[in-house]
């Protein structure tokens, strides 16, 4: 029989390897997208559109209770990855009350909606590597406790927390997964691996001079989001719901992927990259890296991926599109 999967969020990064990946698995696959995007397909959809033909896309808004009622209602559903969310940490600070109704509604408003009208629809939830904020242990895996440091931080706890008791309080099947930063040519511009793998292309080119960046002593757990959502979707062939974390177990500081980003477009991050004390956080979290040892072992998951593949890959894509490809063709 062949499985359905409702992905939100399929416009974004993760949505979009997932949907390739469930597809390619034989997968239906179905996308909840916002009004928004429909009307302007060319521009929201540039992840997707190579997907178009194979995805059903439904309208409606994670802020939104009744267009989530309509969608789930309507079809059934063995899988859902609610991935959709308001994901950029440095927003949250300047308006944490619309990340918290996002994201927190919006995954309590998923949850209801399975529980009333599919209530045997696996559920997964995309927790993040953000909920372990300022660590009280290196590395963090799932027994770590959480102090998160941003309201996106915390927008998820309450979304790990809210997906823990539709499992435990309705016996459904929810799973989280705790995912460290992972990053392809797909990523959005405003995260920092893409801001420095564009500008490192355009400085090459001779389109931009200098890159202004914040914390360069920051530590991230950076993989490649093709391998975490392969991640995702074993969590939920798993023979129960459990909540995995995903990570590579490398830690880099964002100076160590400035010098191998322009070094591998010939460059000297030092004559480039200028310190901008405005583009530090409120609160910080200095050092991510993640013990994947349960994933590795219970799921069998393994990254594929390097760092150094990674960074070589997202910058030939970021020098492609400046000389003119199609941002269509990453
Ligand atoms: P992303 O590229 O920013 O994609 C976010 C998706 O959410 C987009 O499809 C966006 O739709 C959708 N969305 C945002 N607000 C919405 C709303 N109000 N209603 C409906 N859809 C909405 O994020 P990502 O990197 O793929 O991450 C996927 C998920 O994993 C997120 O929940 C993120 O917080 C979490 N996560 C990511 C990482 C990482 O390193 N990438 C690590 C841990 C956890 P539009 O296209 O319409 O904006
Ligand atoms: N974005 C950005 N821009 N970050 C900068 C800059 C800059 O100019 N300069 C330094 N940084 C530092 C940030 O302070 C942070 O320590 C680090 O680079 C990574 O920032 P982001 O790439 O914005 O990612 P993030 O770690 O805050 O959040 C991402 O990973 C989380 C998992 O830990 C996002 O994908 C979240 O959605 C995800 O949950």
């Amino acid at each position: 029989m062949q499985k359905k999967a409702l992905i939100t969020g399929v416009t974004g990064q993760d949505g979009s390897y997932l949907a390739e990946h469930l597809l390619d698995l034989g997968y239906e696959v179905h996308g909840l997208v916002r009004r928004v995007a429909l009307e302007d397909p060319q521009r929201r959809f540039n992840r997707i559109e190579h997907l178009l033909d194979r995805v059903t896309l439904h309208a409606a808004t994670l802020e939104s209770y009744p267009s989530i009622f309509r969608v789930i209602s309507a079809h059934k559903f063995d899988e859902c990855y609610h991935l959709a969310a308001q994901s950029f940490v440095a927003e949250s600070f300047s308006d944490g009350f619309s990340t918290m109704n996002t994201n927190i509604n919006g995954t309590h408003y998923m949850l209801a909606a399975l529980r009333d009208l599919q209530p045997t629809c696996r559920f997964y939830f995309a927790g993040s590597s953000e909920m372990f904020g300022k660590v009280p242990e290196v590395p963090q895996k799932e027994s770590t406790p959480f102090h998160p440091r941003s309201p996106y931080g915390i927008s998820k706890v309450a979304g790990f927390d809210l997906t823990r008791n539709y499992r435990e309080a309705y016996g459904m099947f929810c799973a989280s997964g705790i995912l460290f930063n992972h990053e392809s040519p797909r990523r959005g511009f405003e995260f920092v691996t893409r801001k420095i793998t564009s500008a490192a292309a355009r400085i090459k080119h001779g389109k931009q001079n200098e890159l202004r960046l914040g914390n360069l002593d920051a530590c991230r757990d950076w993989g490649h989001a093709k391998d975490y959502v392969r991640a995702m979707h074993l969590m939920l062939q798993h023979d129960k719901p459990e909540d995995f974390v995903v990570a590579t177990g490398e830690s880099h500081t964002v100076r160590e992927f400035c010098e191998l980003a322009f070094g591998e477009v010939g460059l000297d991050y030092r004559n480039h990259v200028v310190k901008d004390d405005r583009l530090y956080r409120p609160a910080e979290v200095e050092l991510l890296v993640g013990d994947a040892t349960k994933a590795r072992t219970v799921l069998s998951w393994r990254p594929q991926s390097t760092f150094k593949d990674l960074i070589r890959e997202m910058i030939q894509k970021d020098l492609a599109l400046t000389a003119g490809s199609p941002i269509n063709q990453l």
